[in-house]
């Protein structure tokens, strides 16, 4: 069994970013991205803040709106207006989840398309299904990276995603799809998840359990990829994944940390830039 070190390749992706940035500041163009975020969730702060470091190693501009609680839908469409019509912003990411009273689907709405770093907007989503797109959702992208990382290669391999959110699970599915894989979606309501899973050559977890996949709901020699990020009885960080166990039996499998999380911020970095192209005309 080997790791997959998400540091290492998230590294070698903002190193690639950087380099570019430079390049397109040569041509007068400086990535800038903002990042909205509203309220006091503990989680996103510390998200929102590895973002505004990651741009700040890639010599990106950015701009961090803090909003508070009581924030209204009014005031935060207003922000993403001003946002879209900024020009030193390329890209705009409104941090996820929002308070209950706001709605995440009026935000996504708003973004223009063009600035949409997450991928998450309808035209966006459509794109990636066609497999036409500019964009792609940080986390699955970041995957597809982890994967490519190890050399194994997808064509005609059997994938299986386990989770269904828009965030992650479905695309997750197109990208393998995109990439040859033969692919099974397991949701909440599949029966007999673990016969599906043991004919994964490709295993990616996201569905927010603990240590949930166990070694015998897995493939011998599979790649198996950790989405989750869950606190443990101990109330230690830990995966779906159960990885004392599994990773006995796989061939490659993603930490937690250290796994899928950094390369999901590395991607936005990627998207920021092809925001900040796409704007200025400039293409490759
Ligand atoms: N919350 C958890 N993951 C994400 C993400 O990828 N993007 C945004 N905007 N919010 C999130």
């Amino acid at each position: 069994m080997q790791n997959i070190d998400g540091k290492a390749v998230a590294k070698a992706v903002k190193e690639q970013v950087k380099a570019e940035c430079e390049a397109l500041k040569e041509k007068g163009v400086v990535p800038g991205l903002a990042v909205i975020l509203v309220g006091d969730d503990p989680a996103s702060q510390v998200y929102v803040r590895n973002k505004e470091r990651a741009c700040e190693e890639c010599g990106f501009y950015s701009e961090k709106y803090a909003l508070p609680a009581d924030t209204t839908q009014a005031e935060l469409n207003a922000l993403v207006d001003r946002l879209n019509a900024d020009e030193r912003i390329s890209g705009i990411l409104c941090q996820l989840p929002l308070p209950k009273h706001l709605n995440d689907k009026e935000v996504i709405n708003r973004i223009d398309p063009m600035k949409d770093v997450d991928a998450f907007h309808p035209v966006n989503v459509g794109a990636i299904m066609i497999g036409d797109y500019h964009f792609l959702p940080c986390t699955p992208a970041g995957i597809m990276e982890l994967i490519r990382s190890t050399g194994v290669d997808i064509t005609g391999k059997k994938a299986v995603v386990m989770g269904r959110s828009n965030i992650v699970g479905k695309p997750m599915a197109m990208l393998l799809l995109h990439a040859d894989a033969t692919v099974e979606i397991i949701h909440s309501k599949t029966k007999d998840d673990a016969a599906i899973t043991r004919t994964a050559d490709i295993l990616v977890v996201a569905i927010g359990k603990a240590k949930h996949v166990t070694a015998d709901m897995v493939k011998g020699g599979a790649v198996v990829i950790d989405v989750g990020m869950n606190r443990d009885e101990n109330d230690k960080l830990c995966g779906d994944v159960d990885y004392e166990n599994v990773c006995e039996k796989c061939s490659y499998i993603t930490p937690v940390p250290g796994g899928v999380g950094p390369m999901t911020i590395a991607m936005l970095m990627r998207n920021t830039l092809t925001a900040a192209k796409l704007q200025h005309g400039i293409n490759g």
